[in-house]
């Protein structure tokens, strides 16, 4: 089975790919910090096919060692960011 890394599968776009991903027959492998994502949607997920969950941070180099070192991914579909701190800026500065 053909393994898809979705960082920021734990919040609210990544979550809904992952789902996607999951029904079209791939294994799933969410990273997140859970900063914004929340762990029970990952467990929601788990409903819809072969997901796994790893907590760790894209800006520690080595969380992404151990997690390259431990899977193979087909592809990787980034969607972890921090976009809702930046909304709130710019409504600030208006
Ligand atoms: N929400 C929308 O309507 C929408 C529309 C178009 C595009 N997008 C884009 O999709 C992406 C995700 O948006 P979202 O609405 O799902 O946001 P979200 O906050 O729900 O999800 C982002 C996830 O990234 C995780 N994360 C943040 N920093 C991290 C880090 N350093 N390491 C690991 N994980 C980290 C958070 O914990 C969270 O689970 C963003 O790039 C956003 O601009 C969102």
């Amino acid at each position: 089975m053909k393994t898809i890394l979705v960082t920021g599968g734990a919040g609210y776009i990544g979550s809904h790919v992952a789902k996607s991903f999951l029904e079209s027959g791939y294994k799933v492998v969410i990273f997140d910090n859970l900063f914004r994502g929340h762990k029970q949607a990952v467990d929601i997920l788990k409903k819809f096919g072969d997901v796994e969950f790893v907590q760790g941070d894209l800006r520690n180099v080595e969380d992404l060692q151990n997690l390259f070192a431990k899977y193979e991914f087909e592809a990787v579909c980034h969607l972890a960011a921090l976009c809702l701190e930046i909304i709130l800026k710019v409504r600030l500065i208006y």
